[in-house]
């Protein structure tokens, strides 16, 4: 019941109306270093993954085509709000990560922002974003992951018994799955709470270079 879909969109309904309040200030730096990763084009074509209430998009260039998605109605109700007081012009949608409806490589860009570690199939999440993103696009993820040099223990599984069904997962580890998806690590700087959180972009290469995929 906890690591699915269906409950993630109920809790992510839930946490709409107090999600500013909790992660605004306390990520609004890590995100921002996030995002300056990105190699920036004007008229490129953006896609935004689980984007949330959209805390990103004051941080976006304006000379972008910007997409953004979200499984929760009350997160993509929000992100709408945010968009337009902010007169960025998205096209909004609320959409699962793990089924996009865009065509293959639509966009020169995909941003999945504290989303992989929320997902009950982040390998699944991320083959969507290999399939949308052009060859050459970039993936620009931030989370928290477990170190890729070792497993996560078994206190931290434990532990993340609990932050799972709540909060997050913290036993993923990026390597393993961006590079099981067939993407080429390009950047990974550790932004917040030591490394744990990871601020990532990864390219699509030309030709697709699966690595072994683990089940984390
Ligand atoms: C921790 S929040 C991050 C929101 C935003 N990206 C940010 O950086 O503030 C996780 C978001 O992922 C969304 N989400 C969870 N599972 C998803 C899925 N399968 N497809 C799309 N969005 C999903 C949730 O509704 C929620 O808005």
């Amino acid at each position: 019941m906890f690591n699915t879909t269906a409950w993630n969109r109920i809790r992510y309904d839930l946490y709409a109306p107090v999600y500013d309040a909790v992660a605004e200030r306390a990520l609004r730096q890590a995100r921002r270093a996030s995002l300056s990763q990105i190699e920036w084009r004007p008229g490129m074509r953006v896609l935004l993954v689980g984007a949330g209430t959209g805390l990103d998009l004051p941080w976006l260039p304006d000379d972008i085509a910007l997409y953004a998605t979200d499984l929760s109605p009350a997160m993509v109700r929000r992100l709408q709000k945010r968009a337009d007081a902010l007169g960025k012009h998205a096209q909004i949608e609320q959409m699962d990560a793990e089924r996009l409806t865009y065509a293959d490589g639509d966009f020169d860009a995909v941003i999945m922002h504290l989303v992989l570690a929320v997902m009950p199939d982040p390998a699944c999440g991320l083959d969507q974003a290999y399939r949308v993103l052009k060859s050459g696009g970039q993936l620009c993820v931030l989370d928290k992951f477990q170190p890729d040099a070792r497993p996560a223990g078994l206190a931290r599984r434990a532990a993340n018994a609990v932050t799972s069904a709540i909060a997050t997962d913290i036993t993923r580890q990026a390597r393993p799955l961006l590079e099981g998806a067939g993407f080429v690590i390009e950047k990974d700087t550790p932004v917040l709470l030591g490394s744990l959180v990871r601020a990532l972009v990864a390219r699509k290469p030309s030709t697709r270079r699966v690595e072994h995929r683990t089940d984390s």
